[in-house]
């Protein structure tokens, strides 16, 4: 129904989920998932680096949401040295017995570095799926070179003002879904004029605008916030849609919006 899609394994992902980048373990990180479920996410994105998975974890089990109907996306940090014994430590501090998405967080040590011990905890069956984040196009190619299981997902920064479209037609026929975090630019593009027009126009808040213009492009998508209203007015993003007009406006923004390449950077 445009909420989920099929990734190259065969696994469902839902479009919209939460992230919780830099959201401090404990009280702020429960509520704020255990706010998302309330509002329908059933799809939460951690990682070992933001050191929240305890937090997700007790808010998924204290939510009563079944696990098995939420997707829990965790990523292994590479200054760590085992992928396999890394997957290991994060189900214990999520507490599920596996979780649905495992991803490299990024390609230091080279794009084939982590992933004989990132096949080793899909084998293992520690993940369903496993994937890969900001990986560039040849990375993701010199990475398929060597793989025995294919990452299925890139996780990379974007957005109508950080559209990389040459990066996401690389992924895509290559079998990996693209999933968008900081789709709001970490908060810079809801400023934005033009976002705002459509907004306004369309009875929506910029932040819709934007998450709308991901998960219509079939994209997977990553807002974060710790605000209750934020979260829910992030959710309602399936009851409209954007015309292929608004779309190419969107599409045009590309560069325009004083991109934060460093962004990225504080990862590595
Ligand atoms: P907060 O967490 O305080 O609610 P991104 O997902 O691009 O990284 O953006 C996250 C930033 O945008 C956070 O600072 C978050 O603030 C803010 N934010 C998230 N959703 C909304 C919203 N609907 N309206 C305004 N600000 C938002």
């Amino acid at each position: 129904d445009g909420r989920a899609r099929v990734l190259a394994d065969g696994n469902q992902i839902p479009l919209l989920a939460l992230g919780v980048w830099q959201v401090p373990d404990g009280p702020e990180c429960e509520k704020a998932v255990r706010w998302a479920l309330e509002a329908g996410y059933r799809h939460i994105d951690t990682a070992q680096a933001y050191g929240n998975e305890a937090s997700v974890g007790r808010a998924l089990r204290d939510s009563g949401v079944a696990r098995q109907d939420v997707f829990i996306t965790t990523k292994f940090y590479p200054g760590s040295r085992d992928p396999e014994a890394e997957a290991q430590r994060s189900l214990e501090r999520l507490g599920v017995e596996s979780v649905d998405l495992y991803i490299v967080h990024w390609p230091q040590g080279g794009p084939t570095w982590a992933w004989d011990g990132m096949q080793r905890a899909h084998e293992k069956g520690y993940a369903r799926s496993i994937g890969i984040s900001n990986f560039s196009a040849s990375e993701v190619d010199a990475l398929l070179k060597a793989a025995e299981v294919a990452p299925v997902v890139n996780q990379v920064q974007f957005s109508p003002f950080e559209f990389r479209r040459d990066l996401l037609s690389a992924c895509e026929q290559r079998g990996l879904a693209l999933e968008a975090y900081s789709p709001l630019g970490t908060g810079r593009h809801l400023s934005d004029q033009r976002v705002a027009e459509i907004a306004e126009r369309l009875g929506r808040t910029p932040a819709q605008v934007l998450i709308r213009w991901a998960v219509q492009r079939g994209l997977i998508v990553l807002p974060k916030s710790t605000h209750r209203e934020r979260i829910e007015e992030n959710a309602k993003v399936f009851d409209f849609e954007l015309t292929a007009a608004d779309m190419s406006t969107l599409d045009g923004l590309d560069g325009t919006g004083g991109t934060d390449r460093a962004l990225e950077q504080t990862w590595w």
